[in-house]
């Protein structure tokens, strides 16, 4: 009875679930029509999309492209929603659609610029494009190879809160000797000259350097333009741009108040972030650990400014820490190493290892002695044989001396070349009384 109910309810569900299997498919063929034939719906509708017009490509700074147009006359608005595609080509493909006629571009413009902008028309959920209209920017004019090499730029951030700024390169392969660079930095709207070069052999700038600038410490990721440009009596010195992000070039402070102590069998270290307007958490440390005595050596990632390790208490250990940035912006430089700071101990060994090879040299010191005595008395007994003493083999039947005394004697012999001291003691009987 009950596993006739079971098969039946077991069909009645198969059925069911199948009619809503073919229903899905049915709902999904729809679906799949709808999307074919929107996009040929406005073309039915007679709207036309035209480009932009008289776009122009401007330089308004050092590195900086205005980009303006026009909607086109023609175009009917009342209903749409008009917008425009931009798509940069060169020197740094990229895309974006905007609402408004103008549009401001970063990039490095001394191999030329290149954009193309169109029109989109929405409604609803149509969306119409119009052909791209070109524009583009010459690259900027001088001889091959004249313009600078390996540019490469850091920043740091001073005590008094002020950024500097160096920066370092290497004069074209094809730059003549009397080649003269200038270097200008741009900061947002800040554009200045470098006052404070260095030369190579031939007295051609090669690196530059600003004490105080204006690129603001506590901004992220703002762009830093570096632009430089040469002069020369005999070819036209290709300007040469490039782009840095802020962090990305600093130079981060090292860390400060570097504590270092043992507790029982653990090392303990504590430390403050670098100089900088980035709070705590920002930070990323990385902490050496030299073993001195088994020449270990350990670099940790560390995100916080404290740390605990168990060491071997035995061993003295120099550590070192440096920080960098993370997380709030791009990571920069890492700082320089801290101070060297030494911990544990293994004077006991030390004083062990010091005492034995203390004993080593006086014994060895000794020995040498001796062998030099022996040497002497060997070349002396050559030169005056021995008398030989009468020994003392019979008793002194008449001692002379009641004095309860030990007299010794020294007998040298010479036997095979070497030498041996015996000495004979022979106590004085005084039991002859
Ligand atoms: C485009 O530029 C031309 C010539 O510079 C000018 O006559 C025309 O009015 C401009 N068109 C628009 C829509 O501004
Ligand atoms: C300059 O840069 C090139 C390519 O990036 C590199 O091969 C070369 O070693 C660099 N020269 C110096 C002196 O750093
Ligand atoms: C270098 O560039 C600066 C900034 O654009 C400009 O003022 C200067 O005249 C240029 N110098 C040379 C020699 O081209
Ligand atoms: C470092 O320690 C000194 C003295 O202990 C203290 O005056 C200074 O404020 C500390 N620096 C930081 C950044 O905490």
């Amino acid at each position: 009875m009950l596993t006739r109910h079971i098969c039946w309810y077991v069909a009645v569900l198969t059925y069911h679930l199948k009619i809503m299997a073919s229903m899905m498919k049915v709902f999904l063929i729809l679906l799949q029509t709808a999307n074919v034939l929107q996009p040929s719906i406005p073309q039915a509708a007679g709207v036309q999309v035209f480009p932009p017009v008289n776009f122009t490509l401007t330089v308004s700074a050092l590195a900086q492209v205005l980009l303006q147009w026009k909607p086109n006359p023609n175009q009917e608005q009342k209903t749409y929603t008009i917008r425009y595609d931009v798509k940069i080509l060169s020197p740094v493909p990229e895309e974006y659609d905007t609402k408004k006629t103008r549009s401001i571009q970063t990039a490095a413009l001394h191999n030329g610029f290149s954009a193309q902008v169109r029109t989109l028309l929405l409604h609803k959920d149509l969306q119409m494009r119009s052909d791209w209209v070109k524009e583009e920017l010459p690259p900027l004019p001088g001889a091959p190879e004249t313009s600078v090499t390996n540019l490469s730029c850091v920043t740091r951030i001073t005590v008094s809160s002020a950024v500097s700024l160096h920066c370092t390169w290497l004069p074209g392969q094809r730059a003549p000797e009397d080649a003269k660079y200038f270097l200008f930095y741009r900061y947002e709207m800040y554009t200045e000259e470098c006052q404070d070069y260095s030369k190579d052999k031939w007295n051609r700038n090669t690196e530059c350097r600003f004490s105080v600038t204006h690129i603001d410490p506590e901004e992220i990721d703002n762009v830093i333009v570096i632009h430089i440009n040469g002069s020369s009596k005999y070819a036209a010195i290709k300007p040469f741009q490039q782009l840095f992000k802020q962090n990305a070039i600093e130079k981060v402070n090292v860390p400060r108040n570097v504590t270092v102590f043992l507790e029982q069998n653990d090392l303990l270290a504590t430390w403050e972030k670098p100089f900088s307007p980035f709070p705590e958490v920002c930070f990323e440390y990385e902490f050496y650990l030299f073993n001195l005595k088994s020449g270990n050596k350990q670099i940790l990632k560390i995100s916080s400014n404290y740390f605990r390790l168990r060491i071997d208490v035995t061993s003295r250990y120099s550590i070192q820490i440096r920080a960098n940035h993370h997380i709030c912006c791009t990571r920069g430089f890492w700082s320089d190493w801290s101070e060297i700071i030494y911990v544990g101990q293994n004077k006991h060994e030390d004083s062990i290892a010091w005492i034995l090879s203390v004993l080593c040299v006086s014994m060895c010191c000794t020995f040498l002695l001796v062998a030099i005595i022996c040497k002497i008395n060997h070349v002396w007994s050559k030169v005056f044989p021995p008398i030989p003493t009468p020994s003392n083999k019979f008793r002194d039947p008449f001692p002379n001396d009641y004095q309860r005394a030990h007299t010794c004697t020294s007998e040298t012999e010479t036997e095979f070349g070497s030498f041996t001291e015996d000495l004979y003691c022979s106590p004085l009987d005084d039991s002859v009384f």
